[in-house]
């Protein structure tokens, strides 16, 4: 059993976590357990500013990475050199606390004079699956979290077909900004649901976007203007204006999602016939439960299989790097020490492709 030490600094969580990963054979998936999954989220340090602080959050990454990489190597019962590999999340992200996880994992690397993997945030999310369903390839994915909102076609690993993303606000932004506005804190998405649950989801009828135009795109940014709006007219808002409005707004993302996800369903049956049509979610805003149940029925009415991971492994940590690592380095995959952090990085850039145009289709 290989054992890699994932860590992942991108956004505002500090994560690191140890998989061990036992190759299979050719075209099956490679089993994984989990050793053990340590995450500490930033929450306080920028709940002051309503959002995320890039520079806040590098520095907290730096002040408290050394400590959790060593609670998750004790926790999984080993030594730091013992370790077999260590991948780390390079991009796409807020670069400075990227460098911070990715330079450290090239100090570990180096210093043990193990492998390093560079590990693209978005892949991450993407794999996880295969661990945790034992999910052959393909299969669809709909990510969307804080930074994200897309589908992508996961034909193998470093093999994707971006087919619809975000043109303005990722759904999870939508969703903090829609709580900042009616000032209901961060992280806003289970404020925003918690709101939902006592409020009235046909009081506002909120825009739908793109609905109608035969693309897997997502736009957010006018619903979001709309909710601004209409709270703007009825300021000041009683308690059940917020409940109405965070209702009937999560009402109209939960149909423009299940929609958009009906479309890929069909598109991906069209694509690859004769295939099991399997959507998996991930990110964060998968939590949500009225989204989830929309996609649970759009899938089960299209004859497609909903797979949403745990959501520990939904929200960003340090497992899913561990794993996306794992699974390059049986492909052969691994990075020298002048990788560097990317903030943007695609799913789909050439890059992203295993050496030697490998392909791994298990
Ligand atoms: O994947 P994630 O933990 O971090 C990244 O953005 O990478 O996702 C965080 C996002 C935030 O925007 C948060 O508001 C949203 O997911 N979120 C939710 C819920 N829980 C978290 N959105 C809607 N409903 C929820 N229950
Ligand atoms: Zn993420």
């Amino acid at each position: 059993m290989m054992r890699v030490l994932g860590i992942e600094t991108s956004c505002d969580e500090t994560a690191a976590a140890v998989i061990g990963c036992t190759p299979q054979a050719v075209g099956a998936v490679p089993a994984g357990r989990i050793l053990s999954n340590i995450v500490r989220s930033q929450l306080e340090e920028h709940a002051a500013y309503g959002g995320v602080v890039p520079e806040l959050a590098a520095r907290a990454h730096l002040g408290h990475l050394d400590h959790i990489i060593a609670k998750a190597v004790a926790e999984a019962g080993m030594r730091l050199d013992e370790l077999d590999a260590v991948a780390a999340t390079a991009g796409p992200g807020l670069v400075g606390g990227v460098l911070v996880g990715l330079t450290t994992a090239k100090a570990i690397a180096s210093a043990l004079g193990k492998p390093l993997v560079a590990v693209n945030h978005l892949e991450a999310h993407a794999l996880t699956a295969r661990l945790t369903d034992g999910l052959a390839f393909p299969y669809l994915l709909l990510l969307v979290s804080g930074g994200h909102s897309q589908f992508v076609l996961v034909r193998g690993v470093g093999d994707y077909a971006r087919w619809g993303s975000t043109i303005d606000d990722a759904l999870g932004e939508a969703f903090d900004k829609v709580a900042k506005l009616l000032g209901l804190g961060i992280p806003g998405g289970p404020a925003v649901e918690r709101e939902a649950m006592r409020g009235d989801a046909l009081r506002f009828a909120f825009p739908r976007p793109l609905l109608h135009e035969d693309r897997l795109d997502f736009s957010f940014s006018g619903l979001k203007t709309a909710v601004r709006l209409a709270a703007e007219a009825r300021a000041p808002l009683s308690d059940q204006d917020v409940a109405d409005i965070c209702a009937s707004f999560q009402r109209t993302v939960a149909i423009i999602v299940a929609t958009r996800a009906r479309a890929a369903i069909a598109r991906f049956r069209a694509a690859l016939p004769g295939q099991p049509v399997r959507l998996v979610v991930a990110g964060g805003v998968a939590a949500n439960r009225e989204i989830g149940a929309a996609l649970r029925e759009a899938a089960s009415q299209e004859g497609a299989e909903l797979v949403v991971p745990p959501m520990a492994l939904c929200t960003d940590n340090g497992v899913m790097v561990a794993w996306a690592g794992a699974e390059r380095l049986l492909q052969g995959a691994a990075d020298g020490m002048d990788v560097v952090a990317r903030p943007r990085w695609p799913l789909d850039s050439p890059d992203m492709a295993l050496p030697g145009g490998a392909i791994a289709h298990g």
